[in-house]
């Protein structure tokens, strides 16, 4: 097969993108972040990637993965963020939140609690979570501490800063709006900005769920991984999910996206609701640094 060859909309394109460079680029994000990119995906990455070429003022693909392979760290960052998928939304799978409410009520002689969004996004999840810590405990200032993760530093910086259109709340109740989110005048009209008090509560970090080494300390009340599995084969979700079963606490719970399921980690989680996991045999936490 000539691997050379320009996928059938190439010729049109501004860069040249062969077949041989779709392959490279699918290896590179495998390898670093375990996103295994389809076939389908070709015209996605060649138009989010050409972004970087532009940026670069490189006018191939082949220099411009050269450039990568040079071990360029600020171009890393672009390539990965370039990359991930981010879509989200506030309390997206609605049927999560009372679960998390019902775990963190039935603790709340045991404090403090502790959570982790481990593909975070722009934010709208681990706010959720916080929103739900404060109608569980009646209170802003929750015993709860929520560290949020996500491989992008695009989107975990947005997260970070709490501010959203106002269309990304509009599917929220009013009073939910009005209790939680700060309206913006002037300059940040159209915007809202979560309260401080949600704010205070989440710990954002950059975390790739490959690493070696995550800064998580543990024992988790929960743990959220959801819509990202999707993206990596079962070998890897499988080493993930191995990861996760000591960090949480024995009846800690692991909420997933709706379209994953931990088939294959049966020995370690079932089903305890609609995609949210419990683990088969609470062990003790001996080590909560996960290395
Ligand atoms: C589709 S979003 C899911 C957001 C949110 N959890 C939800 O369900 O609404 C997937 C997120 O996973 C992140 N991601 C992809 N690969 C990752 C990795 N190896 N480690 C950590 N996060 C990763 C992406 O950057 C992206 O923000």
């Amino acid at each position: 097969m000539n691997t050379d060859l320009q996928f059938g909309s190439g010729r049109d394109r501004e860069f040249v993108f062969t077949e041989k460079d779709f392959e490279r680029v699918c290896r590179l994000i495998y390898e670093h972040a375990g996103i295994s990119l389809k076939s389908s995906k070709q015209d996605m990455v060649y138009s989010r990637l050409a972004r970087r070429l532009r940026a670069n003022g490189i006018n191939n693909f082949r220099d411009y993965l050269a450039l990568l392979e040079s071990d360029n760290k600020i171009e890393w960052e672009a390539f990965v963020n370039s990359l991930t998928t981010n879509l989200t939304s506030f309390f997206r799978e609605p049927h999560h939140f009372p679960l998390l409410a019902e775990l963190v009520i039935k603790q709340k002689g045991r404090h403090p609690l502790s959570l982790w969004c481990s593909a975070a996004s722009t934010g709208e999840e681990p706010y959720s979570m916080a929103m739900t810590m404060v109608d569980a405990f009646g209170s802003f200032t929750p015993p709860v501490s929520i560290v949020a993760t996500d491989l992008d530093t695009n989107v975990l910086a947005k997260a970070e800063a709490g501010v959203y259109p106002v269309e990304r709340v509009e599917k929220l109740a009013a009073e939910v709006v009005k209790r939680f989110f700060l309206k913006g005048t002037g300059v940040q009209s159209g915007f809202v900005r979560v309260r401080p008090e949600l704010r205070a509560m989440i710990s954002f970090r950059q975390l790739n769920l490959l690493s070696d080494v995550w800064p998580i300390r543990g024992p988790l009340d929960a743990i959220f991984c959801r819509n990202v599995m999707i993206y990596f084969d079962k070998e890897t979700q499988l080493k993930i999910l191995q990861r996760f079963a000591p960090l949480l606490q024995p009846d800690g719970l692991l909420f997933a996206g709706h379209s994953e399921n931990f088939h294959n980690a049966a020995h370690l989680f079932r089903l305890r609701g609609k995609t949210v996991y419990e683990l088969v045999k609470p062990k003790s936490h001996d080590h909560h640094q996960v290395k």
